[in-house]
């Protein structure tokens, strides 16, 4: 990571929530000490997205978990970006596994929701994922590069764009992506962006990882060269998201301890 890329969690409750949990998790998290230096965001279903923002405090941003392409208009069931930040919140998920897999969202539609979004003056967490067949089938990188074209061309200001990328196949399934496998494809990812945008995308954009992130994992994952925070689903749910949240500051002040171990050894010997 290098300093111009600050951490980035955003606990994705997709649709596990009610009023009650929403009420547990705000509380876990606003007792926790957090991080300072990791940007927090939670995704919220729409109904819930104005409590949500009413009840957090403003360094924790609220994203809506999708939106449609246009303002507004006879588009039963869809909430639009100026809804959102009607709602007082700035950032959407856009491009999500869910949305890509059991709603047949195309790169197409993707594509202008992004566009619209970002013309609205929205922040957007833009997706791509690695599916198992992807996995299976040797197609990774032809998939998520055909993915990541879409939402580029769409892309007008990357800085307010969080790249997310989800192995699905490590999604809930008991199966863990290594830290090795993560680093290949973020490293993968970066350097698209490096070739096809520029190398100050590159450098600046934040890339995150999904897929089964938890207090247990995040710590080894949190020092890959390439990462640079984390789309949480399941664990977000749980106080887990505080470790997440502080998965940077805990291996640095691990790696602090252990350097002034060694000068006390040393002053000692
Ligand atoms: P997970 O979900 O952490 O439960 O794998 C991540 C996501 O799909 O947002």
């Amino acid at each position: 990571m290098v300093a111009s890329r600050r951490f980035f969690v955003i606990g994705n409750w997709k649709m596990n929530v009610d009023t009650a949990t929403i009420n547990n998790i705000i509380d876990t998290m606003t007792d926790a000490s957090l991080d300072p230096h990791t940007e927090v965001v939670v995704g919220c279903p729409s109904c819930y997205l104005s409590y949500a923002r009413q009840q957090l405090p403003s360094r924790i941003g609220v994203a809506a978990q999708n939106c449609y392409k246009v303002d507004r208009g006879n588009f039963s069931g869809e909430i639009s970006p100026a809804m959102i930040k009607d709602c007082g919140c700035e950032w959407v998920i856009l491009g999500h596994p869910e949305r890509r897999t059991i709603f047949s969202e195309s790169d197409d539609l993707i594509h202008q929701k992004v566009t619209h979004a970002l013309d609205a003056g929205m922040k957007v967490v833009a997706c791509v994922v690695e599916t198992q067949k992807d996995k299976q089938t040797g197609c990774t990188e032809e998939t998520l590069f055909a993915q990541l074209k879409a939402l580029a061309a769409a892309i007008t200001d990357w800085s307010r764009v969080v790249l997310a990328f989800e192995a699905l196949w490590a999604s809930g399934t008991g199966v863990l992506a290594t830290p090795a496998e993560v680093q290949e494809v973020l490293a993968k990812l970066r350097q698209w962006l490096r070739q096809n945008v520029s190398n100050t995308v590159a450098n600046t954009t934040r890339i995150i990882y999904a897929g089964s992130v938890s207090s247990t994992n995040c710590q080894e994952l949190a020092t890959l060269k390439d990462l640079d925070g984390f789309l949480v689903g399941s664990a977000a749910l749980k106080p887990d998201i505080v470790h997440i949240i502080n998965a940077r500051t805990t291996h640095v002040s691990r790696l602090a301890s252990y350097f002034n171990s060694l000068r006390t050894d040393d002053r000692s010997a």
